[in-house]
């Protein structure tokens, strides 16, 4: 299972890097804003600052809605970083993108997947990624998890090779969910992850074994 972070914030990306554990980043426009990057020129400057971070793939989306505009920004967006990722959104113009730029051997992301039809088309049109939101779901009281199952099946059924990137991860337990249905990848907040790390038995146990060293020291 891949790891992925969702965040723009350079400070984060480098702790996670650290970590050892990091595959990749995604961000989205939202993301950039958060962390005050507007402005185009700035936007493209952050994306490389990411990628001279992180060894893996860096998602990085598109603003057109339409083919032609997706095409134009997209080459300018792979031509960034050899680490770089097209993210296009699930719309029909999207999908027709997203074709293009597999059959040209340009990485994409289908984001914005809500159903398990999008995500069939979206592995119709080769992408290499394409991510459902589960936390969003959640959110409207519907199951983000099962959408994350049902892709899955349709995707073993006929041996797609688009990954399932579980985007819109809010915290440790969709991640281990994830894990147990077989999402490929998983990209959430840096809490998330490091919310793995915790135990109380390890840090019960921990202090014990260090306590007993120091009486014999
Ligand atoms: O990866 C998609 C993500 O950025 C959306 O997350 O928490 O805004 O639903 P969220």
């Amino acid at each position: 299972m891949k790891f992925f972070i969702d965040t723009a914030n350079l400070e984060q990306i480098k702790e996670a890097q650290a970590l050892g554990i990091l595959d990749g980043v995604t961000t989205n426009p939202s993301l950039m804003a958060k962390e005050g990057i507007t402005g185009a020129k700035n936007i493209l400057q952050h994306y490389v600052d990411i990628c001279n971070i992180v060894d893996g793939d860096v998602s990085a989306e598109v603003i057109a809605i339409d083919f032609e505009g997706m095409v134009k920004e997209g080459e300018a967006l792979a031509a960034l970083h050899p680490q770089i990722v097209v993210k296009l959104p699930m719309i029909a113009d999207g999908i027709k993108a997203c074709k293009y730029f597999s059959d040209k051997g340009i990485k994409t992301n289908v984001t914005l997947v809500f159903s398990a039809g999008q995500a069939l088309l979206a592995a119709k049109a080769g992408a290499t990624y394409m991510s459902p939101f589960i936390g969003r779901l959640d959110d409207i009281s519907t199951d983000g998890l099962g959408l994350i199952s049902d892709i899955k099946h349709i995707y073993d059924n006929y041996g797609f090779e688009t990954q399932i990137l579980a985007a819109s991860v809010r915290h440790t337990m969709h991640i281990m969910d994830c894990a147990k249905i077989g999402a490929d990848v998983m990209t959430g907040p840096l809490s998330a992850i490091k919310g793995l790390l915790k135990h109380p038995l390890t840090d019960s146990g921990l202090a014990q074994f260090l306590a007993d060293y120091k009486k014999g020291n």
